[in-house]
């Protein structure tokens, strides 16, 4: 509350609202330079309150008496009322003539036009994002009108935070975020402390870049915590989004007419979107997979994979690379980025597979040897890295037993959990660990640099990583311990 300058009193949550008005009062006398906000919205429209339009008008009357310095009323209880009535209220307050759409984004236009037909000193439109791309349609529509009316525009919805962090640039007059994660008022919202702390929404301007991880799902990705964190400490003027993309297609319009600077490319796409892009780096044709993206300012797409890099770094800053003896454990993407980049550094890499085909596959074309797990209790190697899923969530199981670990160094690529079963095992049997967080802090560095051309500040983001890892198990702790009651 300290650093907002906007609050919004949401009546309609309150079960008996008018209580709060002596409350509001006093919020407001010894808070004057605080903008409050008044809503009360309807059930019919999408709010909590069950009382009637005179009721509502009412309330929101009063609310304007007790300080507030702006109502919120919504276009379907407004053309109930005389303009009289409309104009009386607004001698009061500032009136946000708002209307919700809790389907999707369309008809933004005719809307306007129906709004704009009474007497306001904002129109606010919020619709839902179902796709990504809408929120190119509300930011066209805010570019176009915000010269003519004070607009406010956002897509509410999990795809609907691009709006919220660039609808002020495209001409939003302000836009909303809940208080804090549990007073979230409208779904998709972000916090106000998100906005401002990781998105750094107050500076974001016509020159900002935009970056973004885009996949499905997204939801729990560490990327924006560290691309952003990194954006801040090199002072690049850039902010980094994750984008829920349920197709393909939905993030390549996004990102051609945004435009999107630049992508990380997560799962399911870093196969298929190779096929989109204009030109590639040689990782991304060997390994097939593009898990980075750089639109150029003349609108081409190149594609790179730093993943490669990921695994290779934090290699390299232990052992020398060259004739070192590697296993990888895997034969998908993040097995073919290893063996690819590991091979490149004269290391003489070994593949072990579940399923025989694929790892014959790579092993061929990546003059790799082949290793069969019955044969492993015989063998020794430098470093064992772990490029398939297992122990990925809850952790428990591990791609190799106990007898099968023998090694200098284990580099286990999955991050979550940053400790798995099998980095355990290896820890008990005196094996050095090198953890999933490494490579993920390295792939996205490189990234960093190829988005900035600076040197990515690899210390901050690693932090910011096991800072954001701790917080997720202590709110899974919390969360656990809620539902067990
Ligand atoms: P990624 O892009 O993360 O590498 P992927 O291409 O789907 O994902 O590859 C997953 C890898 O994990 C594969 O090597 C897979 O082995 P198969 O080729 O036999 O499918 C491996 N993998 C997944 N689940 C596994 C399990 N339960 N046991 C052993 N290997 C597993």
């Amino acid at each position: 509350m300290r650093d907002n300058s906007f609050l919004e009193f949401r009546l309609d949550y309150l079960p008996r609202p008018a209580l709060a008005l002596t409350r509001i009062k006093q919020f407001t006398e010894y808070h004057p330079h605080v903008w409050t906000i008044a809503t009360c919205r309807r059930v019919a429209n999408g709010g909590k309150f069950r009382g009637s339009g005179t009721a509502q008008l009412e309330l929101l009357t009063k609310a304007a008496a007790s300080g507030c310095q702006m109502i919120d009323l919504e276009l379907q209880s407004a053309v109930r009322l005389k303009v009289a009535q409309i104009e009386r209220l607004r001698s009061r307050a500032a009136l946000i003539l708002s209307f919700h759409d809790f389907r999707g984004t369309k008809k933004l236009e005719e809307t306007l036009e129906k709004m704009v037909a009474l007497p306001a000193d904002f129109y606010k439109i919020v619709t839902t994002a179902t796709t990504l791309h809408d929120n190119v349609e509300m930011m066209k529509f805010l570019e176009k009108n915000s010269d003519r009316h004070s607009l406010i525009g956002l897509c509410m919805g999990e795809q609907g935070i691009i709006s919220r962090v660039l609808g002020v640039r495209a001409g939003s007059a302000f836009t909303f975020a809940a208080v804090s994660e549990d007073e979230k008022t409208a779904p998709g919202q972000v916090t106000a402390h998100e906005l401002r702390g990781t998105y750094r929404i107050e500076q974001v301007d016509p020159a900002t870049r935009v970056y973004a991880v885009a996949g499905d799902p997204v939801a729990h990705s560490l990327s924006p915590a560290i691309m952003n964190a990194a954006l801040r400490r090199e002072t690049v003027n850039g902010v980094y989004l994750a984008l829920h993309a349920k197709t393909l297609k939905d993030l390549l319009l996004c990102v051609r007419e945004i435009p999107i600077h630049g992508v990380s490319v997560t799962m399911p796409y870093k196969e298929t979107i190779v096929s989109h892009l204009d030109n590639t780096d040689a990782h991304t044709t060997k390994i097939g997979a593009c898990n980075t993206v750089v639109r150029a300012q003349d609108g081409k797409l190149y594609g790179f994979n730093t993943d490669a890099a990921g695994i290779v770094r934090p290699l390299q800053q232990r052992i020398t690379l060259e004739g070192a003896k590697i296993l990888v454990l895997g034969a998908g993407g993040a097995a073919r980025a290893a063996v690819y980049g590991l091979k490149e550094r004269g290391a003489e890499v070994y593949i072990l597979n579940r399923t025989l085909a694929p790892a014959q596959k790579l092993a061929r074309s990546a003059h790799a040897r082949l290793v069969k797990r019955p044969d492993l209790k015989k063998l020794s190697f430098d470093v064992i890295i772990n490029a398939t899923s297992v122990g990925m969530g809850n952790g428990k199981e591990s791609p190799l037993n106990e007898n099968e670990i023998k090694a200098r160094y284990v580099f286990d690529m999955v991050y979550d959990p940053p400790e798995t079963r099998f980095m355990k095992m290896a820890k008990a049997a005196g094996i050095e660990v090198i953890p999933g967080i490494e490579m993920f802090v390295q792939q996205a560095a490189r990234q960093f640099e190829i988005w900035t051309g600076k040197p990515a500040p690899i210390d901050e983001m690693l932090l910011v990583v096991n800072r954001a890892m701790e917080e997720r198990a202590r709110n899974t702790i919390s969360e656990g311990r809620r539902k067990t009651g």
